[in-house]
């Protein structure tokens, strides 16, 4: 178990860094076979590798021995780490496998290792305060097995915001007018369904051939995984990961898909011009959210859209006393 660091009374949102749920580690084709790499995510140091069987394993950095970091110079051996400082050899269920210069291992050598899952191009770790094993899966998107949908495309940035107050922005339906300039603002609805929220919004789309009926449907499987679908003139896939840094950032990553049928016009034409917009309306979001602090009672109006059930489904991923009241 891990504990991560608790909130200062004055930070901008009254939250812990990390929330209990899966979150993005990398994309599948960062990490090749023997690959180390240290990562600095959900509030502290981590180490991922890939074993030589394509396995993909996640424990914290810092040796239980005398504390070197196995990111930096640790070597991969079978499904297992070795330390770079004395060789301790570090299995994949967190046991200690070997120490070359002693027979004996002590009883209580142990390493923390992350229950991780690979699917749709991406490592994804589960993580819980209190130790707790996933309670939910991240399903797999039927898209990206289908030859009609485009390889994924990565944006990645650094935002200095809490990843819990940009997921708000999906039932935000205001904020579409005036922060991205819509003709109209989306009527939107959002249904919980245990760790799943749906949101759905409908909207007139303008098009070359004129205004066209839209909408998007927005699925957030827990707090770190949400899979964006527009349905407009192109059908498009989003597939946005926040991953918390720490308390103040937070690693966001969209990976687009374009449903082309392998038009490689439609791919370059229409499909990277949604891309562009999606960067645009982006680049819009990350200066409110930058700024911006959390009102946990925020004065609403009757038209402000279904905020308070994105606010009830994500406190299930808190542990108790974890949010400041
Ligand atoms: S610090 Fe890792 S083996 Fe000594
Ligand atoms: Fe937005």
């Amino acid at each position: 178990m891990t504990t991560a660091k608790s909130t200062s009374d004055d930070s901008r949102f009254p939250f812990p860094a990390v929330a209990n749920g899966w979150f993005r580690l990398a994309y599948s084709d960062e990490l090749a076979a023997g690959q180390v790499l240290p990562l600095s995510l959900l509030d502290r140091e981590l180490v991922l590798y890939r074993d030589e069987e394509g396995g993909a394993h996640a424990v914290d950095a810092y040796c239980p021995h005398l504390g070197a970091h196995l990111g930096h110079g640790g070597k991969v051996e079978g499904s297992g780490i070795r330390c770079p400082f004395h060789n301790w050899l570090w299995m994949a269920d967190g046991s200690c496998g070997n120490i070359p210069y002693s027979e004996h291992i002590p009883p209580r050598a142990r390493i923390h290792c992350w229950a991780l899952a690979e699917s749709n191009g991406i490592i994804m770790a589960w993580h819980h305060d209190a130790g707790l094993p996933p309670s939910f899966e991240i399903p797999t998107l039927p898209e990206l097995e289908s030859a009609d949908w485009t390889p994924l495309v990565v944006r990645k940035w650094t935002i200095k915001s809490h990843w819990l107050d940009m997921n708000e922005n999906s039932v935000d339906q205001v904020h579409f007018e005036y922060v991205h300039g819509t003709a109209t603002q989306p009527a939107t609805t959002a249904e919980v369904e245990g760790h799943l929220l749906k949101c759905r919004s409908r909207m007139k789309m303008s098009t070359p051939r004129g205004e066209i009926d839209g909408g998007i449907d927005t699925d957030d499987h827990g707090p770190g995984f949400q899979v964006v679908r527009v349905h407009g003139e192109l059908e498009t896939l989003m597939i946005n990961t926040a991953t918390p840094i720490d308390d103040e950032l937070t690693d966001v990553s969209f990976a687009y898909s374009i449903k082309a049928g392998g038009d490689d016009k439609l791919i370059e034409g229409i499909g990277a011009s949604i891309i562009r917009d999606l960067e645009k309306q982006m680049a819009q979001d990350i200066v409110i959210w930058e700024h911006k602090r959390y009102n946990r009672r925020p004065l609403l109006c009757e038209a402000d859209g279904p905020l308070s059930v994105y606010r009830q489904w994500m406190s299930q991923f808190f542990s108790e006393g974890a949010v400041r009241s």
